[in-house]
Formats: structure tokens, C-alpha cells, sequence
């Protein structure tokens, strides 16, 4: 019995490895809207795509991020600037984009642009805190996507939108985590409302990377910024010690993250490039063996698991 079992979900893993390996075909001739390309898996990801020969049109918030990326990659690629949270600015990358693709319409969108400041306790936050990450990071996609969208529908292309484990396991408080879980239910319309014209949605859940918007040091100085400037109420609950002991938390997160970017531009590539692609890709072994299992577990026990790994002011306990 156990051998037949065994069997079938070898043959099953085999099957689904060969569907997976499958390429789409003249990835020349494509091309790929990336935004933040001005630094981390965004601009892997460009640098990537443009070695493998496909067509990069790269976003960046900067020009010096985009005069960066020129630098070290072929005269293929091409870069815009472009602010998401401006509408102004992303017509004027529509209509950029729209005179390079011509009639075959654009293959691939990439989501990626985003910011995590300030991510912290609620009780420290005001309300244009989560907007200022909302803006970036959900009304960003959104109306990127909007724009984009009649482009990528005439070239039955992809969209790949930059989700993470934050977008199913809240683990603090800000706009952050909102905004990843926004993005999972955006990503989840358009992948049902595309499916009819052939549009592939991806979603990718990467675990905790270092990059700039990770990075423990900006983290800790906004945090601080923010207690400094907390009501005496609040300090009084969260006092110096618990601070102290929320800091040394982020530190070790930061400690943990994984360096190896490409685990996320892999999953990215693979959801451009691959004529299977998968509806969610997980990466980094954080995600696969932690986050994303607590996250199917019931809410009330995955409540507890998330209890006892965090900081918890002293004078409530
Ligand atoms: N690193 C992680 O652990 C992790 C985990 C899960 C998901 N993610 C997601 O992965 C994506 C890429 O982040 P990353 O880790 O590669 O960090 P990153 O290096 O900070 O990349 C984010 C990019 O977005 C750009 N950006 C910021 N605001 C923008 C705006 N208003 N309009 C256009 N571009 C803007 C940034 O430009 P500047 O560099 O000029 O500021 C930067 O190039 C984000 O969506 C993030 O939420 C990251």
C-alpha cells in the first residue's frame, strides 16, 4: 500500500517538474515592465532578465537608480521613471511603454516597488502612517495594473505581483502587512477576471531578505523617531526595557534574512518565463518551513505560536 502511495507522489512530483520546466518560446521578442528597479529583487531581477536576451523596461524611483542599472547592463535595456503613488507619472510610463511594445502588447508586468516605514506598534502610529504604505504599496499595483492592463491582455501575457508572508501572517503592527494582504486579494480578482483573455497572475511570498526595505538600521532609527515622539501615555506602557527588547528582535530578524535574492527572482522568472506558472510561489526556506505553515494553521493556535515569539510589554504580564 505505502509503496503505491510513495509511487504515485513521485510520479506526481516528476510530472509536475517536467510541466514546470517547460519554456515559452521566443523570449526575445518580449518584453518586461518591472517598477523599483533602483535597487534589490527588482534590480536583480532586470539585470537577470536582460542577460537570459528578453526585452527589460525598467521602472526606477530615481535617476540615479536608473542610470545605475544602464551602467551594468545591455543597451537592450531600457529604463523610465516612475513614481507609483502618481498618477501622472504612471500614464506618462503607460504611454512609454505602450509606443516600445507596438502591437504585440506587452508580456510581462512586474509589481515590485515597495516601502515597510514605518512598521512598528499600532499604539505608536497615526492614521497617514498606514496611508503613506497603502499609497506605495497596494494603490501603487493597483493602478499600475490598471493602466498596464490592455497591454499585457493583447499579449496574453503575465502579471507578477510582489505579495509576502506579511500578506498571510500579520506579524506587526502599520500599514505594511495591510497592504500585502491587499495585494493577495487584488492579485486573486485580476487572476480570475485575466484568466478569460489568457493572462497568467502570479503572486510571490517571499520570507525575510536583506535589502534596503528590511534594512534593521533604518528600522530602528524610525522606531526610535516614533517613541521619542509617543504620548507619555504610551511610553508609559511601553517603557525604555521593552523598546530595547524590540530592537534586539529586529536585529535578529535582520540576522536571519536570507542574502540569497535570486530564491526571489528565481520564483519571479520562473512565473514570466515558464509556460506553466505557478498561481504562488514561496521563497526563502523562512517562508516554506515557518511562515507559511503557521499561516494554515487555525487562528487561534497560530495566535499562540506568534505570542510567544514576540516582545511583549512587561507591566501587562
Ligand atoms: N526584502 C524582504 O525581506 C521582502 C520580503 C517580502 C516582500 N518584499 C517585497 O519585495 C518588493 C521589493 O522590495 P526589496 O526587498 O527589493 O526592497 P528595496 O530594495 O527597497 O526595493 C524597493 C524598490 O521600490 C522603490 N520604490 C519605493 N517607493 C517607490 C515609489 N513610490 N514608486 C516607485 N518605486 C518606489 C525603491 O526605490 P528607492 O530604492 O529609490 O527607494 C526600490 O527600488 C517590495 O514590494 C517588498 O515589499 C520584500
Amino acid at each position: 500500500m505505502w509503496h503505491y502511495l510513495m509511487g504515485l507522489v513521485g510520479l506526481w512530483t516528476l510530472l509536475r517538474l517536467i510541466r514546470e520546466r517547460q519554456v515559452v518560446s521566443h523570449l526575445q521578442d518580449k518584453h518586461v515592465f518591472i517598477t523599483g528597479c533602483d535597487s534589490g529583487f527588482g534590480n536583480l531581477l532586470a539585470r537577470k532578465l536582460d542577460r537570459r536576451g528578453m526585452k527589460v523596461l525598467a521602472a526606477c524611483l530615481t535617476e540615479k537608480g536608473a542610470e545605475e542599472l544602464r551602467n551594468n547592463t545591455s543597451k537592450r535595456l531600457e529604463t523610465v521613471i516612475l513614481d507609483v503613488t502618481k498618477t501622472e507619472s504612471i500614464v506618462a510610463a503607460t504611454q512609454w511603454v505602450k509606443e516600445r511594445v507596438g502591437n504585440r502588447g506587452l508580456w510581462g508586468l512586474v509589481n515590485n516597488a515597495g516601502i515597510s516605514i514605518p512598521s512598528t506598534l499600532n499604539a505608536f502610529l497615526k492614521k497617514e502612517d498606514f496611508a503613506k504604505i497603502l499609497d506605495v504599496n497596494l494603490l501603487g499595483v493597483i493602478e499600475v495594473t490598471l493602466n498596464m492592463m490592455s497591454l499585457v491582455r493583447k499579449a496574453k501575457g503575465r502579471v507578477v505581483n510582489v505579495s509576502s508572508i506579511l500578506g498571510r501572517l500579520c506579524l506587526f503592527g502599520g500599514g505594511y502587512c495591510i497592504s500585502k494582504y491587499g495585494v493577495e486579494a487584488f492579485s486573486d480578482s485580476i487572476r480570475r477576471e485575466l484568466s478569460y483573455f489568457g493572462v497568467k497572475v502570479a503572486i510571490i511570498e517571499p520570507g525575510f531578505f536583506q535589502t534596503a526595505i528590511s534594512s534593521s538600521d533604518r528600522h530602528l532609527s524610525h522606531n526610535k523617531m516614533l517613541w521619542d515622539q509617543a504620548s507619555s501615555e504610551v511610553k508609559e506602557i511601553y517603557d525604555e526595557k521593552f523598546l530595547s527588547s524590540y530592537e534586539t528582535r529586529i536585529k535578529l530578524l535582520d540576522k536571519l534574512s536570507s542574502k540569497d535574492l535570486s530564491l526571489v527572482t528565481d520564483c519571479m522568472e520562473h512565473a514570466l518565463t515558464s509556460r506553466h506558472p505557478r498561481i504562488r510561489y514561496s521563497a526563502g526556506w523562512d517562508a516554506k518551513l515557518f511562515y507559511i505553515p503557521v499561516s494554515y494553521l487555525p487562528t487561534r493556535l497560530a495566535d499562540v505560536i506568534l505570542f510567544w515569539t514576540s516582545t511583549k510589554p512587561e507591566n501587562t504580564l
